[in-house]
Parts: C-alpha cells; structure tokens; sequence
C-alpha cells in the first residue's frame, strides 16, 4: 500500500532502493548493514519496509520485522536535512498502522539508551521501556534501551496514527 502526502510518499522499498537507503544510513549510523542484510531484509516475506520519498528521492525509510502476532522495529531513519519536521512521525504512523491492520499485538525495539530523540518519538506512540540490553551495540558498548506497544489496537495509538495522517493530509492508495 501506497500514502501519498502532499508532495511525499511512503511506499514498499525495492532493491532499487538499496544504495539511497544505505546512503542515508551513512549519514545518520555509526555502523550500517550490509547491501546484502539489506536485500534479505527486503526479500523476507516477515519484513515490512518502507521508504518515504519526496519529489521522487528517498529522504527516510523504516523496517518492521513479524514474529509471531508481534512487530520488531528493525531500522527507522531520516535525511539529517529533513529531520524535525514530523517526517520521523510519519513513518512511525505508518508502521503502527501496518502492525494493526497484520493484527499485530505488540511492536517492540531497541534503541540506544543515548538517543533520547528517538525514544522521544517512540514514547509520543505509547512505547514504555521495558529493560535494558548491556553493551549491545558493538562499536561503542552503549546498552540498549528496550521499549515495547501493547495491547494493539490501543487507543492511545489509534488516536496519535489518526492525528499525524489527518495533519498531514494523507492519502491511502
Ligand atoms: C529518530 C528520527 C527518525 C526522528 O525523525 P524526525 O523526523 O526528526 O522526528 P519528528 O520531527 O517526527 O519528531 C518526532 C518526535 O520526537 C520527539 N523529539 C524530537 N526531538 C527530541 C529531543 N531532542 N528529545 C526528546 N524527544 C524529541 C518529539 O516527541 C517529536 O514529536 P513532536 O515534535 O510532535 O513533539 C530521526 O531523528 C533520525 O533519523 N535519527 C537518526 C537515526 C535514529 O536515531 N534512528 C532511530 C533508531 S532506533
């Protein structure tokens, strides 16, 4: 399923997609995966992944893996340049709002206990940490931050989905 926005799309990501992804992976990662992760991660009929365009480029993309009745954020990431304009939200919208309409009930990730952007937006979705992984990230041995949503469809994140879709003028084609 496509949503168009104004001048942006969220789409299914192809392996065409695979240098512009990895390219903004660059600029926002200290370590990516590899083209060949990447493609798996596309191939896999478990994983949902998406890329947001705008005029045609890539500016942002995400990943949702399927276990069970359960989501794993895999990867979410924005353009340095079009970071903090409610693009980041977006994709998140769009990943919950595929994780209920699969009748998933939970999503869960990890995230650097560091980056509390990204826990800001994941808590602005109902996520609440859950506990902590020591040394998981193996360029600099920062834990992680475990966060999960439950009990979906809840209304909390019915309610955030809905608001950042309506503001945004969205478009399911
Ligand atoms: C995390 C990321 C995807 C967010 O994208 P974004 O487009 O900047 O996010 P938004 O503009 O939609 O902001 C989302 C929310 O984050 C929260 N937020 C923003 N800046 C914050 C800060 N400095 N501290 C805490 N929370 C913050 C706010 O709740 C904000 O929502 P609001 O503006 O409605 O209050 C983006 O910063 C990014 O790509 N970072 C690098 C890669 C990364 O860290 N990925 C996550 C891996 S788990």
């Amino acid at each position: 399923m496509k949503v168009k926005i104004g001048d942006f799309e969220i789409r299914n990501a192809t392996e065409d997609d695979v240098g512009e992804i990895l390219d903004i992976d660059k600029t926002v990662f200290s370590t990516i995966w590899s083209p060949s992760f990447l493609r798996q991660q596309l191939r896999s009929e478990k994983c949902f992944h998406r890329v947001l365009n705008k005029n045609g480029m890539i500016i942002g993309h995400s990943g949702l893996m399927r276990l069970h009745d359960e989501g794993h954020i895999t990867t979410m990431a924005i353009k340095p340049e079009n970071q903090n304009s409610g693009l980041g939200s977006l994709l998140l919208a769009d990943l919950c709002s595929l994780a209920i309409d699969s009748d998933l009930k939970g999503i869960t990730l990890e995230v650097r206990v560091g980056n509390l952007k990204a826990q800001g937006l994941y808590r602005k979705f109902g996520f609440i940490p859950a506990g902590v992984r020591s040394n998981y990230y193996s360029d600099t041995g920062e834990d992680a931050l475990i966060m999960w949503l439950t009990d979906l469809p809840n209304k909390k994140v019915i309610k955030i989905v809905e608001s950042t879709f309506r503001n945004s003028l969205v478009q399911k084609v």
